[in-house]
């Protein structure tokens, strides 16, 4: 739930205009801390990709996890250096397959690799002896806090079947790629049950492997408290657990090993706000409608997965909602799909959230809208990206501005 106040929104909302992307500083920088006992914390930076989102992590000690070409541009221009030769990598960039640009670049500024395919190791290798790698590998099961979610098991395409470590394992000696560790990424969406099968695997992985190695990643999927009822991780324990699976480890190598995590959402969800704009109210029979000047092409989390996000109404008029009286409405946005629905359920059923009855230009507020919203926007409906708002106390800014027509269009006008 934001921390950012319903004045500072509203005036933001005013000065920006809607819809608008609202991030807390400080929620990211308490987030991090919770975090701090482990050796590497590797931001995984689809979650929220904004340069000066990164800059602000890269100044308290966190690291980054890129996995495009674009987020490794993101990643330079916020000040990471790309290039690793030795030691804790500062961008590491994680997928199942290169582009041919991206094997370019990568092989040129010998950036260090989590490599998801066989393939990978084979294209890669006879280009750049000595390449650091790391080996992702699928352990056969996995869990998310949706199937799209879910990055283990036979339905899913990431990582290297655990059947097939030996072979890559064979790849790295046959090509003298340099092995930095493996990693294991089963899912978003923690469940301590699967966290114990985890790091059971992990031990059982690099004894498999038999190959040295520096480090082992536990990925990312910490999730946080979207709904009321949910949990917050416990991250002492989380972090108890891991460093327990470490030391297994190092005994058995006989050497320290570096232990990393790389989380995307718990950094980031609760720093952050979209604020929309109430455009119209309507009934459908009985059904109640509010209806604001954001879309699935913002926020796509509930459209896409049918996730919760909670949601206050901030009046435009200075009015006292505190006391209002509470109502089921459906909260909907501009775009010409049915499903652009933010109160909806798996499977798209639509649904309601009690809120205080809002007028035309009261605000609404979806929070929990840090990780992975700005950065699955899309254009569509020819709808610009919103603007993204920074606080931090007197360094309070606008972090990326909105987008123009100009800009709209502007790859398509040739001649
Ligand atoms: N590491 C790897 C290799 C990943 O694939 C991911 C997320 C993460 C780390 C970070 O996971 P997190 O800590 O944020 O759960 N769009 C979905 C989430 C997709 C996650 C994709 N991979 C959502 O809105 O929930």
């Amino acid at each position: 739930m934001s921390t950012l106040s319903d004045q500072l929104i509203a005036t933001l909302a005013q000065q920006q205009g809607t819809p608008l992307w609202c991030y807390d500083a400080a929620v990211i920088r308490a987030k991090a801390a919770q975090l701090k006992q482990f050796d590497t914390v590797r931001f995984a930076q689809k979650a929220c990709s904004n340069i000066h989102i990164l800059s602000l992590m890269r100044e308290i000690g966190i690291k980054v996890d890129s996995v495009s070409l674009g987020e490794l541009e993101r990643a330079k221009r916020a000040g990471y250096r790309l290039t690793t030769t030795e030691g804790e990598a500062e961008v590491v960039f994680t997928a199942d397959l290169f582009d041919r640009q991206t094997l370019e670049r990568v092989v040129a500024d010998k950036i260090e690799v989590n490599v998801g395919s066989l393939d990978m190791l084979h294209q890669l290798g006879p280009q750049s002896p000595g390449h650091r790698v790391w080996i992702r590998v699928n352990p056969g099961f996995g869990h998310g806090h949706s199937r799209k979610t879910n990055t283990g098991g036979e339905n899913s395409k990431h990582g290297i079947w655990h059947t097939e470590l030996p072979q890559a394992i064979a790849a790295v000696r046959q090509y003298g790629l340099k092995l930095v560790g493996l990693h294991l990424h089963i899912g978003s969406g923690v469940d301590y049950d699967h966290l114990q099968q985890v790091g059971e695997a992990m031990i059982e992985l690099v004894k498999q492997a038999d190959h040295d190695l520096e480090a082992i990643s536990a990925g990312g999927g910490l999730s946080i408290p979207y709904r009321d009822s949910d949990e917050p991780v416990d991250t002492a324990h989380y972090f108890e657990l891991w460093d327990a699976v470490r030391q297994r480890i190092a005994d058995h190598l006989g050497h320290p090993v570096r232990l990393e995590l790389e989380p995307g959402r718990f950094l980031v969800a609760e720093s952050g706000v979209l604020v929309a704009e109430v455009r119209a109210s309507k009934y459908m029979g009985s059904r109640h409608f509010t209806l604001v000047d954001a879309g699935f092409n913002e926020l796509m989390r509930p459209a896409m997965y049918g996730s919760f996000h909670r949601i206050s109404v901030v009046a435009g008029d200075g009015r006292d909602l505190s006391a209002a009286e509470l109502q089921p409405t459906t909260v909907a946005g501009p775009l010409c799909e049915s499903g652009d629905v933010f109160t909806q359920g798996a499977e798209g059923v639509v649904e309601s959230q009690d809120l205080p009855v809002a007028a035309v230009g009261d605000l609404v507020v979806f929070h929990d809208a840090g990780a992975y919203g700005a950065t699955m926007s899309s254009n569509y409906n020819s709808r610009r990206y919103a603007t993204e708002y920074l606080v931090d106390g007197d360094a309070s800014r606008v972090i990326r501005r909105r987008q123009t027509f100009e800009e709209l269009l502007a790859a398509e006008l040739l001649d």
